[in-house]
């Protein structure tokens, strides 16, 4: 039998993935007991205050709750004054910021690290919310300091109306289907399109942990910047064989079906899509959040060799892998990555979520000379050893 998941409520991965995993949502008491207590609302409301840090401070008027403003960051403390009864703060990427909430993505190892988005954390008073509303991601809702009552109801698409003039898309109505407050610890998946409404019950931390899936206008986009740089495709194609005279204002379908078929031949036999769908879906989303080391060399790095030091990715870093034939290809950040053979095996473990030991396994100079770079890049960082943390 596979391995059941505390995470999941004691169901295993297989199970979640066929039964819930983009179908229905899932409540897990006290899946993730660590978060309670990982942030209070003061690390969430400073952190909102930072200079890179992307955050919505959304406010219901007192006088009339379904009139909504938002303000988007930067936020100052002024922004905290005078505030309404109701109101709630949205910080992104806290994940980049908290190395222990970094952490606990491993917890939602059963989806591709190239999934994840981010994971945002929302803080609000008791009665703050965001409204009533759908996203068309995948996300795991885990309650940490205190307590938020989530309703959920109705599947949505992109046919489904907003209510009007307003700077947020809050649904007018939901049939609710569930009713329960959760606690420090406990776990909402909410699929795509599911309709839900999470209001504070006290001083309350909701961290969402998202996940996304790109568009295929966005996708579109970046294979035809690629194509429209290709040199041999800027030639006018040969004329189609001529067979008969046709109307000279007409555009017959063979003539059409000729053009479009010189394209769909191009993205047929294209080595490229592949890597280009790799870049996109490994550039890093907020590139402010990555820190500037200070610059590394290879004998740097031998010096420290097997002092405690342990290698691992950059929280706000990306980096993934395409298995091919007999070799491994990376991207990180957005960019291919070319790496020494003897790092392929530590550098794919490292992708694939692992902190390695620093230590004579790495000693090869080019694979610390990779390595250094890998590192001067933000792709990858070095944890102290536990007493110098
Ligand atoms: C919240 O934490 O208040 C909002 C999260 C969401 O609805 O996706
Ligand atoms: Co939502």
């Amino acid at each position: 039998m596979s391995q059941v998941l505390d995470v999941l409520g004691g169901i295993s991965a297989e199970q979640f993935m066929s039964e819930y995993w983009q179908k229905k949502p899932l409540l897990v008491r006290n899946a993730l007991p660590e978060i309670a207590d990982l942030l209070v609302p003061e690390d969430v409301q400073s952190l909102a205050l930072e200079e890179h840090v992307t955050a919505r401070l959304i406010k219901q008027k007192d006088k009339d709750p379904n009139q909504w403003s938002v303000k988007s960051s930067p936020l100052a403390k002024s922004d905290f004054q005078k505030l309404p009864k109701q109101w709630t703060l949205l910080v992104q990427a806290v994940d980049h910021f908290s190395f222990e909430l970094s952490e606990l993505w491993k917890k939602f190892a059963f989806i591709p690290q190239w999934r994840r988005d981010d994971v945002m954390v929302s803080y609000a008073p008791r009665g703050g919310s965001v409204g009533q509303h759908f996203d068309f991601y995948d996300v795991f809702l885990v309650q940490g300091h205190g307590h938020r009552r989530w309703q959920l109801g109705q599947m949505c698409d992109e046919d489904t109306e907003y209510v009007p003039n307003q700077p947020l898309k809050l649904l007018p109505e939901m049939q609710i289907n569930f009713d329960e407050v959760l606690a420090p610890g406990d776990l909402l998946y909410v699929p795509p399109g599911l309709s839900h409404y999470g209001v504070a019950e006290d001083d309350c931390l909701t961290y969402s942990f998202g996940f996304r899936m790109p568009n295929v206008a966005t996708m579109m986009d970046r294979i035809s910047d690629h194509f429209a740089d290709t040199t041999n495709l800027k030639n006018p194609l040969r004329d189609l064989a001529r067979q008969h005279a046709t109307p000279i204002g007409s555009m017959t379908k063979t003539e059409l079906d000729y053009l479009k078929a010189n394209i769909l031949e191009q993205l047929q036999n294209s080595t490229a899509i592949e890597g280009i769908l790799a870049g996109l879906m490994s550039e890093a989303k907020y590139p402010d959040h990555l820190p500037e080391p200070d610059e590394l060399e290879a004998d740097d790095l031998l010096e420290i060799l097997d002092s405690g030091y342990e290698l691992m990715l950059e929280p706000a870093s990306r980096l993934l892998y395409i298995e091919q034939a007999d070799s491994f290809a990376f991207w990180g950040n957005g960019e291919s990555i070319c790496i020494s053979p003897d790092l392929v095996d530590a550098l794919k473990r490292i992708a694939d979520g692992e902190v390695l030991a620093f230590d004579q396994a790495l000693q090869d100079p080019e694979v610390l000379a990779d390595l250094a770079q890998l590192l001067n890049d933000s792709i990858l960082m070095l944890l102290p050893p536990a007493e110098e943390a």
